[in-house]
């Protein structure tokens, strides 16, 4: 058995919880537990917990209860399509004519609501089948014990600590590893101030070691999004539109776009602004405003649809259906290109 595994087994015999879903194995109370605990802290998942499993018993019970005597039960804890999810699960055991959850983790996933992690906790903890389990303390335990660079939000770091903890998985204690996991994570190898000097993996945490607990698990911080306010103009002229060219460098290189400013206008601003500068128009319309989000911007945009008498020089005049077959229009501006379909 690897050192890490031990270490965690012993303590976890020494220091776990005693918490009501771990008075028992059947697999119907712990996937309960369990889909509480995604959404709850602990201490208030309890009353939640012993009251759901004392009003509904077994599967039967959940499959067969009503729909508002169900939410009602799950009032207060949120995201309530998970709880109608476990209906479905149980309705769909209890046709097939079982009495309770799978053991394999096939049949766990292909169950509604029911992913990776589930299934994991449930197979272990129930079953006592070695599976892995990956939250949010197994990334933190194992991002700093091992020291682990990888960014947990980025694809491909889930399978490294899969891999990770594949290797480190006992034979026998499966639960108590998946559970150990959750108990070094809540109560010393916290997010902020890790209890180190009291952590049984303290002598060989590459973090401990050098002092970056901190710094894992790497998770890349989410920049604030720059917001820009913007007004798109619609020039009209007979059945054309105006478009024109962005840059060749940056957001949206080179795709075409209707003409747009970094400002907030009124239809008494465009209606000044044309007839200082002496362009012939018959109506400027407000057509509403419209949101994108990029990766690092986000554009508040106001339109107007503006109906000339006379082309503006420097755009390019194009029919909507042209538009639509030789340019290429960002997804930004579909909200005002869909209204001149109209
Ligand atoms: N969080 C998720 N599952 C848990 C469990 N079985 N025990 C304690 N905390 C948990
Ligand atoms: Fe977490 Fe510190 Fe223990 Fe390392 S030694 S696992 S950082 S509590």
């Amino acid at each position: 058995m690897e050192k890490i595994t031990k270490d965690l087994l012993d303590w976890y015999q020494k220091y776990k919880r005693d918490l009501p879903w771990r008075r028992t194995q059947n697999p119907y109370y712990i996937w309960v537990s369990e889909i509480m605990l995604q959404q709850t802290r602990v201490e208030a998942v309890k009353v939640y917990y012993e009251r759901f499993i004392h009003r509904l018993p077994t599967l039967y019970d959940l499959a067969t209860i009503s729909e508002d005597e169900l939410l009602k039960l799950w009032e207060g804890l949120g995201y309530y399509s998970r709880v109608r999810n476990m209906k479905s699960c149980a309705q769909k055991r209890i046709e097939q004519g079982f009495d309770n959850l799978p053991n394999t983790k096939e049949e766990l996933l292909a169950l509604p609501g029911i992913g990776n992690y589930t299934a994991g906790a449930i197979l272990s903890i129930a079953f006592s089948i070695p599976s892995v389990a990956i939250d949010g303390n197994v990334y933190r335990v194992l991002g700093r014990y091992y020291k682990i660079e990888e960014d947990i939000k980025k694809s491909g770091t889930y399978q490294i600590y899969e891999n990770k903890m594949k290797k480190i998985l006992p034979q026998e204690n499966a639960g108590d590893f998946t559970q150990s996991f959750m108990d070094l994570g809540s109560l010393i190898c916290t997010p902020k101030s890790p209890k180190c000097e009291i952590c049984p993996l303290q002598k060989d945490c590459k973090a401990r070691q050098k002092n970056q607990m901190e710094f894992y698990p790497v998770k890349e911080k989410k920049k604030e999004k720059r917001i820009e306010e913007r007004t798109v103009y619609l020039y009209r002229y007979k059945d054309k539109i105006a478009i024109q060219k962005r840059k060749d460098k940056g957001l949206l290189a080179s795709m075409y776009e209707f003409p747009n400013t970094l400002e907030t206008v009124s239809v008494v601003d465009i209606e000044n602004s044309l007839l200082e500068n002496e362009i012939p128009f018959y109506s400027v319309l407000e057509i509403g405003e419209s949101k994108h989000v990029f990766s690092h911007i986000i554009w508040y945009m106001k339109g107007y649809i503006i109906d000339l008498k006379e082309p503006i020089e420097n755009y390019i005049w194009v029919t909507l259906e042209e538009l639509n077959r030789k340019y290429s229009l960002p997804s930004a501006f579909s909200y005002y290109y869909q209204i001149l379909l109209r």
